[in-house]
């Protein structure tokens, strides 16, 4: 009832819009409200949102094909699709459908559970031509009988849960060729900078590629960092995507455009700056760095 309640004086002004996770609470708020209501007003609430509902379907439906019909509206279409706000409406519709990285990975984020139960894990790198390419890790690498169950429960759970994958490939996995060891990252500590860590030496950290680090400051403040190198170009960030805070290691940096894209749900951003091209607003915490005769430093604390 208090929900209710509460909704009834938030109707926005004009050109003051509430933010998406506002709207999604109250979303939420709505739906535990209609739980507790005793079962005739449930069933009359419900079937006042069905009909709302569908009425808001046939609508959305209508507009997208008049946008999909000519070719000027239809860019103006993508570009809406990739609001998050309008994408979730379209989807909550059935309109648009998740893209098929994002529903590979909750396919993956089912299967995990089981593969972190004996010791393995798996990353998508990305998906292509309908091939799925990952990467195994721990208890799912190898050529046991363990290892090649687990790989076939990835395998199974892909091409049958994922539309348009029909295959998987996993990648080779040089134990993070660009993963730099911690007990190396735990030397060194700048005397002249509170919160200072070596990285290593710049000549290490490999052009056109993304290093991952754990660095830790003597102050004991620990961060998980990446440092991108675009033409010589080093960047730190913490190793957070700023969608769900999931790690950035396996995400897939593009030389050509200066773009650095979340292997979980497909999050783009400036590689340089870390502004997400997404989702605008949000944006890739960004740590100081600097090139001290040959070495590479990351300041861990603010
Ligand atoms: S965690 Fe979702 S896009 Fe990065």
């Amino acid at each position: 009832m208090t929900a209710i309640a509460d909704q009834s004086h938030s109707t926005s002004a004009p050109g003051d819009e509430p933010e998406f996770e506002k709207l999604a609470k109250r979303v939420d708020d709505a739906m535990r409200a209609l739980a507790g209501l005793d079962p005739m007003s449930r069933a009359i609430a419900e079937e006042v949102k069905a009909s709302v509902e569908s009425i808001h379907r046939a609508g959305l439906v209508s507009i997208v094909r008049r946008l999909k019909a000519e070719e000027a509206t239809r860019e103006a279409l993508f570009e809406l699709v990739d609001d998050p706000v309008v994408h979730l409406l379209l989807s909550l519709h059935e309109i648009v459908r998740p893209d098929p990285m994002t529903l590979a990975n909750r396919v993956l984020a089912d299967v995990r559970p089981q593969l972190h139960s004996h010791g393995g894990d798996v990353a998508l790198v990305r998906i292509e031509d309908g091939t799925a390419f990952v990467r195994l890790e721990g208890a799912c690498n190898g050529c046991s009988m363990s290892s090649v169950t687990l790989r076939n429960l990835v395998e199974n759970a892909l091409t049958e849960s994922v539309p348009g994958v029909s295959a998987v490939e996993v990648l080779p996995n040089e134990p993070s060729p660009t993963l730099i060891s911690v007990e190396s990252l735990r030397i060194g500590l700048n005397p002249t900078g509170e919160g200072w860590v070596k990285v290593g030496a710049a000549a290490d950290i490999p052009v056109g590629d993304i290093t991952a680090a754990c660095l830790t400051a003597s102050s004991g403040d620990q961060a998980e960092v990446i440092v991108v190198n675009i033409a010589q170009r080093l960047t730190a960030y913490r190793n957070e995507c700023a969608h769900e805070a999931l790690p950035l290691d396996n995400a897939m940096l593009d030389v050509s455009n200066g773009t650095l894209t979340c292997p979980w749900h497909g999050f783009c951003y400036d590689a340089t700056s870390g502004e997400c091209l997404t989702a605008p607003g949000a944006q890739l915490e960004q740590l100081p760095l600097r090139v001290d005769e040959g070495d590479v430093w990351v300041r861990v604390t603010t």
